[in-house]
C-alpha cells in the first residue's frame, strides 16, 4: 500500500496532500527512517509507521461500542438531530463509519458503528438470527404468560409473524423485563408489547450477540471492540 493511501486510511483528518508535506517535514518514518516519499510502498501488516514518533497501527477496519443516549439518531447525517456519528471521539474517527442497525430516537444502549459493510450486513441480517437483548420498563406489570406468548412467537400486526423471542420478566420490579429477540423490525419490541395491550415506558438495547453493552461505559461514551472480540457480536445461543 502506498504511504499516503495508508496515513489518511488510518487518520481521515490527514489528507494525501497533507501527507507529502508532512514528508518533506520529516514527521513521518517507516520503520524508524524518515520517509522520504509520500508515494513510497510500505507493508501495512509488518511496517512499523510512525508519525512525530508514535506508532500509527493498522486497522482495516474498526468496530466501536457506543452508549447511545435518548435523542440522538442512528443515522450518518440528520438536519435537525445530533447524529450517532457526532458522539465518536476524534481518535475513532475514520471515513465510511454507519451504525449498524437503528434504535429509535428515544432508545438508549448498544449501538455498533462500524465501516465494515460486509459485517454489518452479516449481523443484521434476519438469516443470522443475531439476538440482540433490550432491558424493557413496562407501564403495566408484565403478566406470567408472557413467557410463553413470546417464546411461541404469535401474529403481528401487519399480517405477518413474529418470531420467537426470549422475555424474562424481573423478580425484583413487576414492571421491568428482558426481552431478546433475533430479528430487527421497525419500532419492534415496542409494537410487540402494545400487541398484547401493554406500554414500553422505557428502553435500551444491553447485548447483541454475545457482547454486552460494557456497564461502565457512560451515556454517550464509545469504546473500541478488540479484533478478536468481534465475532462475539455475530454469535448467539439459539432461542
Ligand atoms: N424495538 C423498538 O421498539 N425500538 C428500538 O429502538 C429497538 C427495538
Amino acid at each position: 500500500m502506498r504511504l499516503d493511501r495508508f496515513i489518511s486510511s488510518q487518520l481521515p483528518d490527514v489528507s494525501r496532500r497533507d501527507v507529502k508535506k508532512l514528508c518533506l517535514k520529516g514527521r513521518l518514518t517507516v520503520n524508524g527512517k524518515r520517509a522520504a516519499r509520500s508515494d513510497m510502498h510500505i507493508d501495512e501488516h509488518s511496517d512499523s509507521v510512525a508519525l512525530d514518533g508514535t506508532e500509527i497501527i493498522y486497522r482495516e477496519h474498526i468496530y466501536i461500542m457506543l452508549n447511545k443516549p435518548q435523542g440522538v439518531v442512528c443515522a450518518t447525517r440528520d438536519g435537525l438531530s445530533k447524529t450517532v456519528l457526532e458522539l465518536i471521539p476524534p481518535e475513532l474517527r475514520r471515513r465510511g463509519l454507519f451504525p449498524a442497525g437503528r434504535l429509535d430516537k428515544d432508545t438508549e444502549g448498544f449501538v455498533l458503528i462500524t465501516d465494515d459493510g460486509d459485517f454489518a450486513h452479516r449481523m443484521l441480517s434476519p438469516s443470522h438470527h443475531v439476538e440482540k437483548t433490550y432491558f424493557v420498563r413496562l407501564r403495566d406489570p408484565w403478566e406470567s404468560s408472557y413467557t410463553n406468548t413470546f417464546s411461541e412467537g404469535f401474529d403481528d400486526d401487519e399480517g405477518g409473524r413474529w418470531r420467537a423471542a426470549r422475555f424474562e420478566g424481573s423478580q425484583n420490579d413487576p414492571c421491568e423485563c428482558l426481552l431478546t429477540l433475533t430479528e430487527g423490525r421497525y419500532h419492534q419490541v415496542k409494537r410487540m408489547f402494545a400487541q398484547l395491550g401493554n406500554k414500553v415506558e422505557f428502553l435500551k438495547r444491553i447485548s447483541i450477540g454475545e457482547m454486552e453493552l460494557d456497564p461502565t461505559l457512560p451515556s454517550g461514551g464509545c469504546l473500541e471492540i478488540l479484533h478478536k472480540d468481534v465475532d462475539k457480536l455475530l454469535a448467539s445461543k439459539t432461542l
